[in-house]
């Protein structure tokens, strides 16, 4: 049994190594890399083009909106449609074929047409794969809003490559917060011990900003995600050893959840400046308690046994 684990997390390691030389064959010399990360600056849709093979295990991303952040073109919305149609084959191509996508997305406006339009509305058909569910993002903070409901969520379309055959460990994500848990039916506990299924609306706060308000997890990045939400998808959605692509990687927030929960991830960003940001955040973690380091370690007391 324990030689069976040793050779798993030899190949896992082994894998990621050759992905990461392949990487680098196709695209050239990485922003920065780690044991278990890797990112490359520029255009996603350039550099999955040159990409081919089951690479990865999941895809965990939040891409632009359109809705002219200081990081994108505002695009004819036909265009930004076809652009997401694009991105979301390029790198559904290269999920493995018990993959899974995770796909974050907002709203836009559509001049005398609409105030708010979910993405999900325009972009779910667009995506070559099986949509298993949507995910509500329900968070408190956000902007106050006079003449229409103050917004509070945002969607997850979770998509899977095989509707048969998919990764999802739901007890590595149950809530804890259980009504009634020792609430008993025939003198047995009517309810999991482990919490209960977290269900499809997660209220998990924004990485807020400003005065006295702003999270510790803030970085300059104007978009970022908050760890807690990636964390929840990677731990449930993904195996561990398991290998995440985020072609919008940001300040790398999948980069620090999959540090923390032991997966390797590969980001792309088209921007130096977000790249900045991804390596600090990096390497701030490695001066911390939860370090590379024990991942890493890991990896090399499997490899030398
Ligand atoms: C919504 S933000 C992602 C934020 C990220 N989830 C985080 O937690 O920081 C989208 C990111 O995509 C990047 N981006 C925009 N167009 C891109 C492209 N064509 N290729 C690669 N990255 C791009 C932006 O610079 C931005 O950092």
């Amino acid at each position: 049994m324990e030689n069976k684990r040793l050779n798993a997390a030899k190949i896992t390691n082994q894998k990621f190594n050759k992905i990461k030389q392949f990487l680098i064959s196709a695209l050239g010399y990485p922003y920065f890399e780690t044991n278990t990360c890797i990112l490359f600056c520029g255009d996603t849709l350039e550099m999955q083009g040159k990409l081919k093979g089951e690479l990865f295990d999941a895809i965990i991303t939040s891409p632009p909106y359109n809705i002219g952040k200081e990081y994108e073109d505002v695009k004819p919305l036909q265009d930004y449609v076809n652009w997401s149609a694009q991105w979301i084959s390029g790198s559904s191509k290269i999920l493995v074929s018990n993959g899974t996508l995770l796909l974050n997305l907002g709203y836009v406006s559509i001049e005398e047409q609409a105030h708010a339009v979910p993405l999900p509305y325009l972009l779910w058909d667009k995506v070559p794969l099986y949509l298993n569910q949507e995910i509500i993002w329900n968070y408190s903070a956000g902007v106050a809003c006079k003449n229409y409901l103050s917004p509070r969520n945002e969607k997850i379309l979770w998509y899977v490559k095989d509707s048969k055959n998919y990764v999802f460990n739901l007890d590595a994500i149950r809530d804890k917060n259980v009504k009634y848990p020792n609430s008993k039916r025939n003198g047995k506990l009517r309810v999991n011990t482990l919490g209960k299924n977290p269900s499809d609306v997660w209220e998990i706060a924004k990485v807020t900003t400003g005065y006295n308000r702003s999270s510790e997890e803030r970085t300059p990045h104007p978009c970022q995600f908050p760890t807690d939400l990636i964390d929840r998808l990677v731990l449930g959605f993904t195996n561990a050893k398991g290998i995440v692509f985020d072609p919008f990687i940001g300040s790398g927030t999948t980069f620090e959840s999959c540090i923390k929960n032991k997966r390797y991830c590969v980001g792309f960003e088209i921007k130096p400046e977000y790249c900045d940001i991804a390596k600090n955040r990096i390497s701030n973690l490695q001066s911390q308690q939860l370090t590379l380091i024990p991942f890493e370690q890991e990896n090399l007391i499997y490899e030398s046994v």
